[in-house]
């Protein structure tokens, strides 16, 4: 029997149509569509129920009622696709119009239980999408008691049809978009990432731990904050502080460093304030110090620790007041710099045994950058000394057919005490040993390298296994990533059991693990 739809459904149909092509919002569309679908057909509710195929359920995302809050109450109840009205459209995947739905046996009570409102007439329509039925538009209880038309189910499955297409276009455009802001994200960090390789491209390093240094260099390249790079002798301090300075906002200022271990007091403080003529016996003229100098730039104070009291106190002064006053003079001169400083010590320990101000530490500390030793990233070395041959080889004009596997592999072995200045040294030397056009073998390196190694026989081999004429502290750091990396292979690579053996925590060991870059 083909249904004709009165007039007033038609005009339904084309307020909807011209609504749809007018693209509203799919949360504004659907409860209109169903709301006139109410009026229209003279029914007390109506809803839309979307499939949840992999629950095999049906929910309520819209709800039109009488009563507001049986509407509210539909949205948390799951209808089960076996075993309901909806469900049986959803499966045969046609209209269905039922007249006394609580005599029905495919019938869910659990919605009228929830809603409080009790269902006797029906009309249900799948929604068929591209991909197949993906819901049920639906309107309840015919006003006045009545039941439902054939004509009114036809009507119902007409408009299921563009309904059906709103919803699927929504999430198409949904899907689209996520899609298109994921990849715009993936873009961004892309892009980020190929500008920070690029900004830093002399400073080679490509495991984790160095991956860390370029993410802190670039955080503190685009702050003004004072930086303090912490790392053993030969870790790159000044190469970090350079390429900090370089790729920041002061990169056309200038970059001045002072090593305040190379001065004895007032010597220092005239080199970095400036001093007045005749402040001091030799002070012939007046003269200007670093500070000045750097107006708009870096200054770089290397081995800060080893900076005397006298100055610590004079340069924290100068930290908080922006002010520096010249040796001799009374006037104090505004300055604009930005402080890099460096240290092998450990500043922590210097402060606790009292040689380091703690508040000029806390001034200096404000972002601090550990730069790693380099047996605590040994994935980097083969990589560095490939770098470090080529630059030799340039500069001594010489063919050099990179570097044999074993020795590399020796190269990885050996302790660094030295750090990648002493690699870089190893490398030169190499070089200038090694005839043209050959590669770079074990008997190119020196005796020291050669000699030395990790041991992995019994860990309490360990404590003499360490480099001799180290200072303590570094000494100690040796001693205790070897001492934890064997006791890792002991225990077959379980951190707990590590732990327990250690007597540390696993978080304290997982630290230091990191610390270490062990694994
Ligand atoms: N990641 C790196 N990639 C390439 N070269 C590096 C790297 N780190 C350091 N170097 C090189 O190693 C040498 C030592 O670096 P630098 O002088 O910056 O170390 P430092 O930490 O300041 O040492 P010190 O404490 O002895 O002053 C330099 O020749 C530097 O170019
Ligand atoms: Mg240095």
């Amino acid at each position: 029997m083909v249904a004709t739809p009165r007039p007033s459904q038609l005009l339904l149909l084309y307020e909807l149509g011209c609504a749809f092509a007018a693209r509203i919002e799919l949360d504004e569309l659907v409860p209109l569509v169903i709301a006139k679908c109410r009026d229209v057909l003279d029914a007390e509710g109506g809803s839309v129920l979307l499939l949840d195929a992999g629950n095999d359920e049906l929910f309520f995302p819209y709800v039109v009622a009488e009563n507001a809050s049986a509407a509210e109450r539909l949205s948390s109840v799951r209808v089960p696709v076996a075993g309901s009205i909806a469900g049986a459209v959803v499966r045969s995947e046609a209209p269905l119009r039922v007249d006394d739905a609580t005599h029905d046996a495919r019938f869910f009570g659990g919605a009228d239980l929830q809603s409080g409102v009790k269902t006797r007439s029906l009309l249900a329509a799948p929604l068929r999408a591209r991909q197949g039925i993906i819901g049920v538009i639906e309107v309840v209880n015919r006003r006045g008691g009545g039941c439902f038309s054939d004509e009114d189910l036809a009507f119902l499955e007409a408009l299921a049809g563009s309904v059906a297409v709103a919803i699927d276009n929504a999430r198409l455009y949904e899907q689209v978009k996520s899609s298109a802001e994921k990849l715009r994200t993936e873009v961004g960090l892309l892009r980020r990432d190929l500008a920070r390789r690029d900004r830093f491209t002399e400073i080679v390093g490509t495991g984790p731990a160095m991956s860390e240094v370029f993410r802190l260099m670039e955080s503190a390249a685009a702050s003004p904050i004072a930086v303090l790079i912490e790392g053993e002798t030969g870790t790159g301090k000044e190469l970090v502080a350079r390429a900090v300075h370089r790729e920041s906002a002061r990169a056309d200022g200038p970059f001045l460093a002072v090593n305040c271990a190379a001065f004895q007091d007032t010597l220092l403080e005239s080199e970095l304030f400036g001093h007045r003529r005749g402040a001091f016996t030799g002070a012939t003229s007046d003269r200007r110090g670093l500070f000045e100098a750097a107006e708009k730039g870096t200054v770089f104070l290397d081995e800060v620790g080893e900076m005397p009291a006298s100055m610590q106190a004079k340069l924290l002064r100068v930290l908080e007041q922006g002010e520096v006053i010249p040796v001799g003079d009374t006037r104090p001169r505004r300055v604009d710099v930005r402080i890099v400083s460096a240290t092998n010590r450990d500043l922590r320990t210097e402060v606790a045994e009292r040689r380091f101000r703690e508040d000029l530490y806390y001034r200096l500390s404000a972002f601090p950058i550990h730069l790693p030793p380099l047996r605590a990233r040994r994935e980097d070395i083969p990589l560095l000394a490939q770098a470090f041959v080529a630059a030799a080889a340039e500069k001594h004009g010489k063919r050099i057919a990179g570097i044999e596997p074993s020795a590399i592999d020796q190269l990885m072995r050996a302790g660094w005490p030295g750090n990648i200045r002493e690699l870089r040294n190893e490398m030169e030397r190499a070089v200038a040993l090694s005839r043209a056009d050959d590669a770079i073998t074990l008997a190119q390196l020196s005796e020291r390298v050669r000699s030395s190694g990790q041991s992995t026989a019994d860990a309490g081999a360990f404590a003499a296994a360490t480099t001799p004429g180290l200072p303590l502290l570094q000494a100690r750091d040796q001693f205790e990533a070897r001492y934890i990396a064997e006791v890792l292979r002991q225990q077959g690579g379980n951190v707990s059991h590590a732990a327990k053996a250690l007597g540390l925590s696993r978080a304290m060991l997982q630290r230091k693990m990191k610390a270490f870059a062990l694994r």
